[in-house]
């Protein structure tokens, strides 16, 4: 009997999981440059936890979820997404009552969701999400869009427009509910089962139903935008107005409603087609939503909030089809060589106290030949290398070798660390200059 991860499932070793270390130590940065603080929910919840918040309505609750009894009986759900668990949390802790408003936390994990795994989908896959809970802003709002294009951008990517939408306030979509209602019920005999009970539940939900004639049907019905309350439209046009001042590129999509229940205001999200034209599928999303602490028993004043989540899975595939992704992984500068069992003791000595003063140095834990060492340096990544016998030691030296250009010098051991800064941040510089558009030639690398 073989065995394999789960369909849907994946193990991440090597580039890719340098690749997603990468991605989510950046995204942690921005969020902090941005005044978000970490947070750490559970990946198990109570079910109800979903059921109350990410919606009756929406696929990923009806039929997405993993979702299962317990040895206690108790039905639990393995978290499908980030933001009903932070907020069942902040509830659960009263932070809402002890710690200043807005509360803004970033966070990273796996989330699980029973769906037919394709280009860019799992059934479990990595979230890296913020939510800004507790006040209701329209500058809060641009801040959270302004801080996902941040993250986008420091990635690598560039001329990425973000799709957002408005889905109004509580009066705005019980009038636009009603409204496609209406128009949905002259056509339901021609759409798929599902929408039979969409239009039931939310018709909203079927202006994003992936059934292409369904979709026709779509295009036609009522837009939000001419239901918007007076309120709802300034909100709206505020916040795409601090948007245009911090530069942030975006167009309106009329059809977008989210697949998540409890959006209300601002949604948005990113799409974009890989080098080779594959579409992975939203890279992120988010939105405004009202009325999520008060689900839980939290308070109904300052009941609002802002965030979103990214596809680590999908925003990865994309930066290594751009070529991004080469330089995420951090093999080690420096390979040691000592030569003859003799001087391991001192190898072991010499690289901690290097270590110690900050350098990644590797070493082979056997007496190796030579050829073996230059081997494994190779492969190990490290440009330097230091080689050592008893002589050398006796003499207080050692042979640093350069592992591209293979010149070689004695240094002296006591000005080891200062010459290996200075040889690690030229071919930092070389490096860079080789990688970069610095040399202005006006073509992409
Ligand atoms: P979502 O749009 O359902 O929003 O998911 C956010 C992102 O997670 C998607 O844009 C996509 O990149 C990634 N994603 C979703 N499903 C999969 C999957 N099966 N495989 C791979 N990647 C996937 C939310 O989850 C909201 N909680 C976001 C949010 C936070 N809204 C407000 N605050």
């Amino acid at each position: 009997m073989s065995y394999a991860a789960v369909k849907g499932t994946h193990d991440l070793f090597a580039d890719e999981a340098d690749g997603y270390a990468y991605i989510q130590s950046l995204f942690k940065a921005v969020a902090e440059l941005f005044g978000y603080r970490a947070i750490e929910t559970p990946i198990l919840e109570h079910t109800e936890v979903f059921d109350r918040s990410t919606g009756e309505s929406s696929d990923v609750v009806r039929k997405e979820m993993y979702t299962f009894l317990d040895k206690g009986n108790r039905s639990v759900t393995l978290r499908p997404e980030g933001t009903a668990g932070v907020a069942r949390s902040i509830v659960e802790h009263k932070l809402y009552a002890t710690r200043d408003l807005p509360l803004k936390v970033y966070y990273a994990g796996p989330a699980f969701r029973y769906e037919r795994p394709q280009l860019g989908r799992y059934r479990q896959f990595i979230q890296a999400g913020v939510e800004a809970v507790g006040e209701d802003s329209p500058y809060l709002d641009a801040e959270c869009i302004c801080l996902a294009m941040a993250v986008l951008s420091m990635l690598g990517f560039d001329k990425l427009k973000v799709r957002v939408n408005t889905l109004g306030d509580e009066k705005t979509r019980a009038a636009y509910k009603e409204a496609l209602r209406e128009y949905f019920s002259h056509h339901i005999d021609d759409m798929c089962e599902d929408c039979h009970e969409r239009i039931r539940l939310n018709p909203m939900r079927i202006l994003d139903c992936k059934v292409e004639s369904d979709q026709k049907i779509a295009e036609g019905a009522p837009k939000m935008r001419d239901f918007l309350s007076e309120e709802a439209d300034a909100r709206f046009y505020k916040t795409l107005s601090l948007l245009n001042e911090e530069g942030i590129e975006y167009e309106i999509d009329d059809r977008l409603v989210r697949g998540l229940d409890y959006y209300g205001q601002i949604v948005f999200e990113v799409h974009a087609l890989s080098p080779s034209g594959l579409d992975y599928g939203a890279l992120l999303g988010g939105g405004h939503y009202d009325g999520m602490l008060s689900n839980f028993g939290g308070p109904k004043e300052n009941d609002s909030g802002v965030g979103f989540a990214m596809g680590v899975e999908r925003i990865y595939s994309l930066l290594k089809e751009m070529g991004h992704m080469e330089d995420a992984g951090h093999s080690v500068d420096i390979y040691a060589m000592p030569i003859g069992e003799e001087v391991l003791d001192d190898g072991f000595g010499l690289i901690g106290s290097l270590r110690a003063a900050g350098f990644a140095i590797e070493m082979p834990y056997h007496p190796s030949k030579m050829g073996a060492m230059f081997k494994k340096a190779a492969r190990s990544g490290a440009k330097l290398a230091l080689i050592f016998g008893r002589d050398e030691l006796d003499k207080g030296v050692v042979q640093l070798k350069n592992l591209k250009t293979f010149e070689q010098k004695e240094v002296a051991i006591e000005d080891l660390e200062e010459t290996l800064e200075g040889e690690l941040s030229a071919l930092e510089e070389e490096h860079h200059h080789e990688h970069c558009d610095c040399h202005d030639h006006g073509e992409e690398k």
